[in-house]
């Protein structure tokens, strides 16, 4: 299977959509704390919303032929986007700078996954965030229930840090 890597310009962002929405479902159907909350959740919800107010947006899609079977979004943003009504992501003051990065979401279509695809579009998440000389601080979030991502990130580096919304979101860091 030749998978080719895509670079989707913010502008194109409905052609992830309903892998979007698929990421949304397959989290809920894992979660045992509070899966409720994925109910609000959806492109236009989530993934809209987290694309305008972030500076800067790095989409990847993973293609087979025509089709669009993976996709990962990553982006850099002020860090005050993480305190709001639905939660505190993290301790303002634990980060130095203003902004910090963000793997964000993170989607391969069954039958596409534990084949290296996902490595691949990791490492290109991870030089893109990189890349900012001036962002030191960079965040995964994990809903509860999904062990497999988990130990994906831990085995890419990243660290728990903590819980938050009572074990909902489990908060990965860099450092
Ligand atoms: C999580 C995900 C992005 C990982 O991508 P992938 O292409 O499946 O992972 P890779 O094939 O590159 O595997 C990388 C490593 O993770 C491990 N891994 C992958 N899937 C795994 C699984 N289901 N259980 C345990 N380990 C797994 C592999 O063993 C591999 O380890 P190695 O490098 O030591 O061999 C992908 O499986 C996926 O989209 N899952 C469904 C959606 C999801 O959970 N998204 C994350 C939301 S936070």
């Amino acid at each position: 299977m030749a998978i080719r890597y895509e670079l989707i310009p913010d502008e194109q962002i409905t052609r992830v959509k309903h892998l979007c929405n698929e990421l949304m479902s397959y989290q809920k159907s894992l979660a045992t704390v509070r899966p409720e909350l994925f109910n609000g959740m959806s492109f236009e919800s989530r993934m809209v919303p987290s694309v305008k107010n972030a500076k800067a947006n790095y989409i990847i899609a993973a293609m087979d032929g025509d089709e669009i079977v993976g996709y990962v979004y990553s982006n850099v943003s002020p860090k005050e986007v993480y305190s709001n009504e639905f939660a505190t992501f993290f301790d303002m003051d634990s980060v130095k700078g203003n902004d910090v990065g963000c793997l964000s979401q993170f989607y391969l279509k069954e039958g596409y996954r534990s084949m290296g695809i996902g490595s691949v579009l990791y490492e290109k998440s991870k030089d893109w965030l990189d890349s900012f000389d001036d962002i030191h601080d960079q965040f995964i979030y994990v809903s509860n229930g999904n062990v497999a991502a988990l130990q994906f990130y831990k085995s890419k580096g990243f660290k728990v840090s903590h819980q938050i919304l009572d074990g909902f979101i489990i908060v990965l860091r860099n450092t």
